[in-house]
């Protein structure tokens, strides 16, 4: 990783997620209101010789998996051209976050293309509740898009399932994920339902990580630790015996900052150091500058290294889970260029 991905704690930035747009096609109560997110004008959007172009950079100094996410990338209409470009970089790793409402028929053509893994978001097994959760329908066809991940595992590709967990909403029915590991090889993951403006968050709706392990071993009394890979924000368990594996994203209660390796740049070219933060730098402007303004590959990368140098320890200073309620004030998480 080069200097410019480094930041003033030492931290090595390889991870890069990249918006590919901050529309989606369902309305998850967790995430965003009802009427939406206000929306980029189109022009905003970085292209795709942009996006292109941005990930080369990345890639040329370090970074090694890039993830692509949204609001929901299935809604862009040159995502496979985008996974055919990306798939071109010498890349560890070609993720993507959906909510795999539209993936059943695009999938195979992403993962021909270079797509290698895949994050598919599903918080409940009950069609009711996901209408619910949702505030749109799509149970099935998720159902049927997690079927045809399934078969592309001979293709190399490898995928998990992201369940945010709101408490007396879905937290019962971990259990029934877990269960989903017996003949799937696949991860599920638990994770703690975060505060953002508009998502009705409070600490009564949180069920700590520590929490649902404990439950689980009920059930499962030799539930097993695996190894994480460092800078992973995943703990991983299993249930021995079972295919798949079980996951906990604990960002509340215990928060990974001293290891992130991670970096974002959103729909519209704006480049975030954290999560919990707002962008720091547009790209926009530096990739599109006219001469005789600079626009170099080295003038852009000196722009990024400033805004990796000036990232925070953690949680972008907001001194952990009641900071962050209390000033986490930083739209949805579609706005900030992390779901789908
Ligand atoms: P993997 O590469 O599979 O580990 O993907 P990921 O977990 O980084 O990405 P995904 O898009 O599936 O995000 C799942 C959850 O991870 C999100 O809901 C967040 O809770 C959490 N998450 C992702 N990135 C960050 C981050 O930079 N900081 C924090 N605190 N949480 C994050
Ligand atoms: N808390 C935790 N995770 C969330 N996601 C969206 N909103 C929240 C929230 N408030 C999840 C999505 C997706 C992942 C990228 O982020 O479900 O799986
Ligand atoms: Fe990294 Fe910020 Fe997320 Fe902490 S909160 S893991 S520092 S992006």
């Amino acid at each position: 990783v080069s200097p410019f991905l480094t930041d003033s704690f030492g931290r090595k930035h390889d991870y890069l997620r990249i918006s590919l747009t901050e529309k989606c096609n369902l309305r998850c109560t967790y995430c965003m209101p009802e009427s939406g997110v206000p929306l980029l004008p189109r022009d905003d959007l970085l292209t795709t010789d942009e996006v292109e172009r941005v990930a080369r950079l990345f890639v040329a100094n370090g970074v090694s998996k890039i993830r692509l996410t949204g609001g929901e990338p299935t809604v862009r209409k040159d995502l496979l051209d985008v996974v055919s470009r990306l798939g071109r970089l010498p890349l560890t790793s070609l993720g993507m976050t959906s909510n795999g409402i539209a993936l059943k028929r695009k999938l195979p053509a992403l993962v021909d293309a270079g797509l290698t893994h895949l994050n598919i978001s599903l918080d409940t097994l009950d069609p009711f509740k996901y209408e619910l959760m949702t505030r749109r329908r799509g149970f099935t066809a998720v159902m049927e898009a997690l079927e045809v991940a399934q078969g592309l595992k001979s293709k190399g590709l490898k995928t998990k399932i992201n369940m945010v967990v709101v408490k007396g909403l879905n937290d019962m029915e971990v259990p029934d994920f877990v269960e989903m590991t017996r003949d799937m090889d696949i991860t599920v993951r638990a994770i703690e339902f975060m505060p953002f403006e508009d998502n009705r968050w409070s600490t009564k709706k949180l069920v700590p990580s520590a929490e649902l392990v404990s439950r689980i071993k009920q059930v499962h009394p030799n539930l097993s630790k695996l190894h994480d890979p460092h800078s992973d924000t995943t703990k991983t368990w299993q249930v021995p015996g079972y295919k798949g594996k079980v996951g906990f994203i604990s960002s509340m209660s215990d928060h990974f900052c001293g290891e992130c390796s991670r970096l974002r740049v959103g729909a519209d070219g704006g480049v975030k150091v954290c999560l919990f933060g707002p962008p720091v730098l547009s790209l926009r402007p530096l990739l599109r500058a006219e001469p005789p303004s600079p626009s170099t590959d080295e003038h852009v990368m000196q722009q990024i290294g400033a805004a990796v140098w000036g990232k925070k320890f953690a949680h972008n200073g907001l001194g952990g889970p009641d900071g962050i309620a209390r000033d986490g004030k930083m739209g949805s998480m579609v706005g900030i260029g992390a779901a789908s």
